[in-house]
């Protein structure tokens, strides 16, 4: 066995689960001996979900990096850390070994102290995936700054959002960032952001692109100076602040049922040990095996999952920093063979939009060091299950579904790979320490099996949402109060004869377009910004690589230019006010919107018509004016 706590048998995860209920202090309590401590903790676990207030591992004391970094350079100091693939195959890709990388996070540790960066400060960090975003992360993991990483794809207005709930005073960028054939201005958005945010103190650019950035005197610096200086300094070591166990690591922005994103808080230990124990479990690390995570540094899966989990679990770790489809559909397909990865993990849309693509971009590839694949951020659909099982795994290697949230910090229901078995379109089991229940609308527990409900989780793990940024009552009404002592995860799920779980989808006003989160009033908010618009009612529909379209409806009053014109004027707005990851597939001028008597818009019409099921509409008598909906059946695009 390669990790005292990896599990190796279907009867072992029997066993595990078991213990990890009647006696979950012990069960983690030996995981976490497994990690280093600067002190031991002096209790496992303590908490109530009224308040809430989850502690775990409380009076420990130790530094994330240390696990991740420090403890591994006797064994791994030459082994690959991180291999990172540029965007253009044609350019040099990088190797950086477990000591390559601390040395470069202490180097960047000492930037930022430097900087005047201190225990507590928030960083914000709006980078391309390039290896020094993982730097930049575990840099402040180092110095006891909480990192929040903004996803590339999210505007000057979202950052400047994110900055003032944060109060970041500091932020680390590029000046540009390469996607495909694009070159993104990342220094750019952030200048238009801190217009908004005089209180940012200090902007460390990273040179990438060569794109033209304007460099403020007193606020801005080059990453490289900043190196230089302590290279000048002759390197000084920099050793790592000792933190407590329920300190923040780091904040995490994610979109709710209302207007405004969240900064979903993790803690430093709890959220190491669970990121590490479900990494080596459900992908059945091996030492030596290449992990491949496509996802983007910017969501929670690549913060537990390119980062953390990996290097906590000492693995190799890859990061991409190119999409799919460039230059061609056969990009995931050329790196798995250059670099043998044996463990794949992509999104759901992400397979299916290469499925469109055909087998041709598969000509010539072996795939042949593939030993795992995994999936997440959706439900997976039979057919790309299928597809990705025959013609990636050979149906030779197991698929993981994993289900979790960035609220979960970690995997918290898949099969584990090769272990227990997987089914197309479940995620089947509960890891050790995860408790589901499905509930009805009243919090009443739905028991027995082959039954669906709301589902929630009874009892805390070690990686479970502490708190959202400065506002600890959103917390506890968003997670912990639409039922009583559980965990509301805001999805349903149908439990099978056997006991696997199957997600069914969210069950509140979240979208999930490409993986990505996305609520339907902020996108409502952001469509309303524009001068023309009088109301807008925004729905999902089913679309066929994103698993969830965007659909508007609109009642639009201005009188500047013809519909199309509009219409993209709309689509302009909400990449300003949000971001293009935001911006909505489909918009329905409408001269009305369904409501009630009392004024509230009935989406449950406007989803079925936005499906195109305008012949199961269901009760339509309670509306103010029931001739609207015609009007809109009839408008449908
Ligand atoms: C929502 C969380 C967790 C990483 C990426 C997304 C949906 C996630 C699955 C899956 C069905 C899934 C859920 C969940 N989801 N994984 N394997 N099967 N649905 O993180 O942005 O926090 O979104 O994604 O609806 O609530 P996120």
């Amino acid at each position: 066995m390669s990790y005292p706590y990896q599990i190796s048998s279907k009867e072992a995860y029997q066993q595990a689960y078991q213990r990890s209920v009647t006696d979950p202090e012990g069960f983690w309590a030996d995981i976490a001996s497994h990690f280093f401590w600067r002190k031991r903790w002096d209790k496992v676990l303590e908490w109530n979900f009224k308040e809430p207030k989850i502690e775990w591992f409380k009076g420990g004391k130790l530094n994330i990096t240390e696990n991740c970094l420090d403890r591994h350079l006797g064994t791994l100091g030459n082994k690959p850390a991180i291999i990172w693939e540029p965007n253009s195959p044609e350019d040099d890709h990088r190797v950086l070994t477990y000591r390559e990388l601390y040395n470069k996070v202490v180097q960047f540790a000492n930037v930022l102290k430097n900087n005047n960066v201190k225990k507590g400060d928030r960083v914000c960090i709006y980078m391309g995936m390039v290896p020094e975003l993982a730097v930049a992360v575990l840099a402040c993991a180092r110095i006891g700054a909480i990192h929040s990483v903004i996803f590339g794809g999210f505007s000057a207005q979202s950052i400047a959002d994110r900055l003032i709930d944060a109060n970041a005073e500091f932020v680390i960028t590029c000046d540009g960032a390469y996607r495909g054939n694009k070159e993104i201005a990342l220094k750019s958005v952030i200048d238009d952001a801190l217009v908004q945010c005089r209180f940012v103190k200090k902007v460390i650019v990273l040179t990438r692109t060569r794109t033209p950035v304007s460099m403020i005197k007193g606020r801005d610096v080059w990453w490289e100076d900043e190196v230089r200086k302590v290279e000048t300094q002759g390197n000084p070591d920099c050793p790592a602040v000792e933190m407590d166990a329920e300190d923040p690591l780091f904040i995490l922005y994610t979109s709710g049922s209302t207007g405004k994103p969240k900064g979903v808080v993790h803690t430093v230990a709890g959220y190491m040990v669970y990121t590490t124990y479900s990494f080596v479990n459900v992908f059945q690390y091996k030492p030596g095996d290449i992990h491949f995570c496509t996802a983007d540094i910017g969501w929670i899966t690549g913060h537990s999952y390119i980062v953390y989990g990996p290097l906590g679990a000492g693995a190799t770790t890859m990061i991409f920093e190119g999409v799919p489809t460039w230059p061609d559909a056969g990009r995931f397909w050329e790196i798995v063979d250059k670099y043998r990865v044996n463990i794949l993990y992509t999104a759901p849309t992400a397979i299916r939009s290469l499925m469109g693509f055909g087998l041709g971009p598969l000509q010539g590839r072996k795939l042949d060091s593939l030993t795992v694949l995994g999936t997440v951020g959706e439900p997976i659909n039979e057919e790309a299950w299928h597809w990705y099982d025959e013609h990636i795994g050979k149906k030779k290697s197991p698929i993981v579904d994993t289900w979790w949230q960035t609220e979960t910090g970690g995997i918290m229901i898949s099969n584990m790979a090769g272990i227990t078995p997987g089914i197309p379109s479940y995620a089947t089991l509960p890891l050790p320490g995860v408790q589901p229940i499905l509930v009805d609308d009243r919090g009443v527990e739905i028991e027995g099996n082959d039954v669906s409900g709301n589902l929630c989780i009874k009892f805390p793990w070690p990686s479970i949402i502490r708190t959202t940024y400065g506002d600890h009552e959103r917390c506890r009404t968003t997670y912990f109060a639409t039922y009583d002592d559980m965990y509301f995860t805001g999805d349903g799920c149908y439990r099978d004869a056997e006991g696997n779980y199957r997600i069914t989808g969210r069950v509140d006003d979240v979208l999930n377009v490409s993986g990505h989160r996305i609520g339907t009033a902020e996108v409502e908010n952001a469509i309303n910004m524009h001068a023309g618009v009088v109301e807008s009612a925004v729905v999902g529909y089913p679309h066929d690589i994103k698993g969830q379209g965007i659909y508007a409806f609109v009642i639009f009053q201005g009188s500047h230019g013809d519909e199309k014109l509009n219409r993209q004027d709309i689509t302009l707005t909400v990449s300003r006010i949000i971001g293009p990851i935001a911006k909505p597939d489909k918009i329905q001028f409408v001269n009305a919107l369904p409501k009630t008597r009392s004024g509230k818009i009935m989406r449950r019409i406007l989803r079925k018509i936005a499906e195109g099921e305008m012949d199961k509409l269901g009760d339509t008598s309670t509306l103010l004016d029931p001739g609207v909906v015609d009007d809109i059946k009839d408008g449908r695009i």
